[in-house]
C-alpha cells in the first residue's frame, strides 16, 4: 500500500532529505528585506521537517560540493582572497570551528588541542591531520584554503575598526551574483550598496551596529534567498557569462520547473572568540521547482512571494524576465 496524504502528495516521511531538511525561508505570503537576525542553533520546524541545529551542517552534497570548491580555486584563485593582518583571525576560526564540528558529528569528526598543537580527524575525507596554532605551513595548503576544504560554507571575515566593519578576507566560491575579488577591502556600507531599499531603510546601519557590537563568541544567524537556473552553486560575477543568458530564455522553457530552484543561504554571524573579528558563513541549499511543489504549503507560498515582490527587488535579484512563469506554474497546481 502507498502512503498519500489528502493532497496526493508523499507523507513527509517518504520525502527526500534535502527537502526535509530545506531551511524553508518565508514566513508569511510577501517578502520584504528586514535584518531578520536569530541567535544560531535554534531548530527550526517547517511544512515537512527541521533545519538548524547545529552552526556547521553537513549534507549530502558535502564531498560533491567540496571537490567543487577545490575544482574552483584551481581555475580562479582570486576567490580566496585575505590582507595579512587577518592571519590571526583566520586561526581562530579554524579553533572555533573544528571543535564544533568534532561536538556535532562526533562519529566522523574529532580535534584535540594541546598548547597550540592540534590534531583534526575527519573521517569524511579519511583525514587526520596535525598541526600548530598560528604556524601557516603546518597545514598544507595554508590555514584559510584548508578551513574552506573542510565546510560547504563560503566563508567572509570583517575586521572591526573605525567604528566600520570591512570585508578583509575570505573563501567565496558558491557566491549568489556578486565577487569576493572586487569586495575585498570594502566597507560593510560600500559592499551592500547595489541593494535596493536597504540603505533608505536603514537595515545596513543597523545590521552593521548590531554586528559592531556582537560580544566574543556570540553566533547568530538569518536567511537569505534568491532562485538559481539549473543546480549551479557557482553564479559569482566572475562566472557571469556562463549563468546569466539563461534568465532571458527561462520563460519559455518547457522545463523550466526542473530547472529552476529556489536559492537559500543560511548565513552564521559569528563574533570569533580571541580575535572579535566578525565570521560570516554562507551556506547555500538548491531546491528545484518540482521539489518545492510536492509540499502544497511551499509551492503556494513561494508562488505567492513572486507573484508580489516589487520590481526592483525582483529586478536586484535577476528573476523579473521568469518571475511570471514561475509563479504562474506554481500557483496552476
Ligand atoms: C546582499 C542584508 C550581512 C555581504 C544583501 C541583501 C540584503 C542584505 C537584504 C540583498 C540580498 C538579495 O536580495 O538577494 C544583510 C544583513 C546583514 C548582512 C541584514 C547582517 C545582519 C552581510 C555580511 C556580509 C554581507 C556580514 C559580508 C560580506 C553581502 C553581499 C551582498 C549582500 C556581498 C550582495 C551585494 C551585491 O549585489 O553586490 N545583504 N547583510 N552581508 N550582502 Fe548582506
Amino acid at each position: 500500500m502507498s502512503i498519500t496524504t489528502r493532497d496526493d502528495h508523499p507523507s513527509t516521511s517518504v520525502l527526500p532529505e534535502r527537502i526535509r531538511r530545506f531551511p524553508w525561508p518565508f514566513i508569511a505570503e510577501n517578502y520584504r528585506y528586514s535584518a531578520n537576525v536569530e541567535p544560531a542553533n535554534k531548530v527550526v520546524k517547517t511544512e515537512v521537517g527541521e533545519w538548524g541545529s547545529s552552526l556547521i551542517d553537513i549534507d549530502e552534497y558535502y564531498l560533491e560540493e567540496l571537490r567543487e570548491r577545490e575544482a574552483i580555486l584551481e581555475r580562479d584563485p582570486s576567490r580566496l582572497q585575505f590582507l595579512p593582518h587577518m592571519r590571526p583571525a583566520i586561526w581562530d576560526a579554524i579553533t572555533t570551528l573544528l571543535p564544533a564540528m568534532a561536538k556535532d558529528y562526533p562519529d566522523t569528526m574529532s580535534f584535540t588541542k594541546e598548547g597550540k598543537r592540534c590534531r583534526w580527524r575527519n573521517d569524511l575525507q579519511n583525514l587526520d591531520v596535525q598541526f600548530t596554532v598560528g604556524v601557516d605551513d603546518s597545514l598544507p595548503m595554508g590555514p584559510l584554503r584548508f578551513l574552506g576544504s573542510q565546510i560547504q560554507d563560503d566563508m567572509a571575515f570583517l575586521d572591526k575598526r573605525e567604528d566600520a566593519l570591512w570585508l578583509d578576507a575570505g573563501v567565496i566560491t558558491f557566491a549568489a551574483d556578486w565577487s569576493i575579488g572586487f569586495d575585498t577591502g570594502m566597507k560593510f556600507h560600500e559592499i551592500h550598496g547595489p541593494v535596493p531599499r536597504i540603505t533608505e531603510e536603514r537595515i545596513v546601519s543597523r545590521a552593521e551596529q548590531f554586528l559592531l557590537r556582537l560580544q566574543p563568541g556570540e553566533q547568530y544567524r538569518r536567511t537569505n534567498w534568491t532562485m538559481t537556473i539549473d543546480h549551479r552553486l557557482d553564479t559569482s560575477t566572475e562566472t557571469y557569462p556562463q549563468w546569466a543568458h539563461d534568465r532571458s530564455t527561462l520563460a519559455e522553457d518547457p522545463n523550466l520547473p526542473e530547472r529552476l530552484h529556489l536559492r537559500v543561504e543560511v548565513q552564521h554571524l559569528v563574533c570569533l572568540p580571541h580575535t572579535g573579528t566578525v565570521l560570516f558563513l554562507i551556506r547555500s541549499y538548491l531546491l528545484p521547482l518540482t521539489d518545492i511543489a510536492k509540499v502544497p504549503a511551499w509551492r503556494e507560498n513561494l508562488g505567492h512571494v513572486l507573484a508580489e515582490l516589487p520590481d526592483d527587488m525582483a529586478e536586484y535579484k535577476g528573476f523579473i524576465r521568469y518571475r511570471k512563469a514561475a509563479s504562474d506554474w506554481l500557483l496552476a497546481g
